[in-house]
């Protein structure tokens, strides 16, 4: 009911055709005083194949289905939806997504950039359309007009995963698919052709899939997502194969001084962001990190009776790690014993697993488990 709530809230924002605002937002600082957006302040590359770290990320609506490629995001019974935001923002930057829309009249899949008085950049996939993308904007949540639409030719865009790129900077926006530039907004456009509309303030990662095809939907909203969603077709899925996102500032935080919302008014509060800080914490997903992220768990195998057991039950070990990781688990057992004592002590054991051959070869199982 809550994210049907959303979807609906959303509705109430939209006039005419393909003009689709997300509206919600936990304090406007356009009509409140608001605390501080906590900043990301670095450059990232989240793997979806593996679970993401709930401090930087909130799954607010729906789950997510991990895979070995990515992450699936699906709407498997009626009128379910699924929103997964960032807890950070970005004052500037770049937005990278690798993707794979839902496909589905109906039914709409979407990574945007938004900010806590509704300035907007989205990519947005009708599912009707397996062939196309939508680029968009807002600005302040305006949505007077519904021209500020693109649509941007993709093969396959429901089977294939494509580089779409969001570049925004304070003096215009970009739109590129697999490396080329489809779209161009300059600054002084929206403000000479639709009003005071240039995103501008900070903005978190958004991305949903939802549908738009339901009953008591305008003709408008229908048309626009190729008509009602035939629910006979759950699940519909998008998935999301990796996002990189780029902050242009480096800060800790950043606040509105004032509500006009203009981005002289974004005061940028130097420091190291937490989300800096927790990324630099958190292991990456490559092999040879993983590897390591297993090795420190070796710990935990003390626990199991590791030291009794021999080769194969290392592999058995590794396999049971992986799945443990997996559900998040191990992650945490990881974190804990980042800081312990024993972890140096067993330097020796993984260095010896890492040349066994077997140890090895367990490795080398571990992600077709
Ligand atoms: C913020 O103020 C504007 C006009 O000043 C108003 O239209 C809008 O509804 C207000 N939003 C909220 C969330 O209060
Ligand atoms: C996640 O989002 C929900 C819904 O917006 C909110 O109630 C909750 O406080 C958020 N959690 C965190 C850790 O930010
Ligand atoms: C999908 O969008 C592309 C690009 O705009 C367009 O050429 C094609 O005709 C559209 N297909 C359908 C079924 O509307
Ligand atoms: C995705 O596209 C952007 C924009 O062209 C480019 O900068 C980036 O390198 C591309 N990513 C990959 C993995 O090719
Ligand atoms: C945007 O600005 C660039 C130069 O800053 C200019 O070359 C381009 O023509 C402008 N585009 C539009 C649509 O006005
Ligand atoms: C909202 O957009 C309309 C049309 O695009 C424009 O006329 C109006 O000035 C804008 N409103 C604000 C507050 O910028
Ligand atoms: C889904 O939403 C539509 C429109 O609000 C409603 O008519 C329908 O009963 C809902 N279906 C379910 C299963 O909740
Ligand atoms: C809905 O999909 C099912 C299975 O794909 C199909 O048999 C049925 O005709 C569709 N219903 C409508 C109204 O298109
Ligand atoms: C930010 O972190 C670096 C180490 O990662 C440290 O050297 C620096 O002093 C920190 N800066 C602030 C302002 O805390
Ligand atoms: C996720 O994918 C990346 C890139 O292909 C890879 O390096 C990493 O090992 C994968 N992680 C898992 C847990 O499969």
């Amino acid at each position: 009911m809550h994210s049907l709530f959303r979807v609906l809230f959303a509705f109430v924002c939209l006039v005419g055709t393909g003009v689709f605002a997300y509206s919600e937002t936990d304090c406007n600082p356009i009509n409140q005083t608001c605390p501080a957006d906590a900043a990301l302040g670095t450059e990232h590359t989240w793997w979806f194949n593996s679970t993401l770290d709930d401090t930087l990320w909130n799954m607010t609506t729906g789950d997510i289905d991990y895979t070995s490629t990515g992450a699936d995001f699906s709407i498997k019974t009626e009128n379910a939806s699924t929103l997964l935001v960032s807890n950070f923002y970005i004052f500037f930057g770049v937005m990278e997504v690798h993707a794979k829309m839902a496909k589905g009249a109906g039914i709409i899949s979407s990574v945007i950039l938004q900010s806590d008085d509704l300035d907007e950049i989205d990519w947005e996939w009708v599912g009707y359309n397996t062939s196309a993308v939508q680029s968009d904007f807002f600005g302040k949540g305006n949505t007077t007009t519904s021209d500020r639409g693109g649509i941007h030719p993709v093969a396959n865009a429901d089977t294939e995963y494509h580089n779409y790129t969001s570049y925004w900077d304070k003096d215009r926006l970009e739109w590129w698919i697999d490396g080329t530039k489809v779209r161009t907004v300059n600054y002084s456009e929206p403000l000479t052709v639709y009003g005071k509309n240039y995103p501008q303030t900070p903005c978190k990662v958004k991305m949903s899939i939802w549908p738009v095809g339901i009953k008591g939907q305008s003709i408008g909203n229908i048309e626009w997502g190729g008509g009602y969603v035939n629910w006979t077709d759950v699940p519909f899925t998008m998935s999301v194969q990796r996002l990189r996102v780029k902050d242009f500032h480096s800060g800790k935080e950043y606040k509105y001084d004032g509500k006009t919302g203009t981005y002289e008014s974004i005061e940028v509060v130097s420091g190291n962001s937490t989300a800096k800080q927790e990324i630099e914490k958190t292991p990456s997903k490559t092999l040879a990190q993983k590897w390591d992220d297993l090795s420190e768990g070796v710990h935990i195998g003390v626990y199991c009776g590791a030291a009794a057991v021999g080769v194969i039950a290392f592999g058995a070990f590794g396999w049971w790690c992986h799945r443990q990781r997996k559900n998040g688990r191990l992650q945490r057992a990881l974190d804990d014993g980042q800081n312990g004592a024993e972890l140096k002590s067993l330097e020796a054991y993984k260095l010896q697993w890492r040349q066994s051959e077997w140890g090895q070869k367990s490795y080398q199982q571990v992600p077709n488990t």
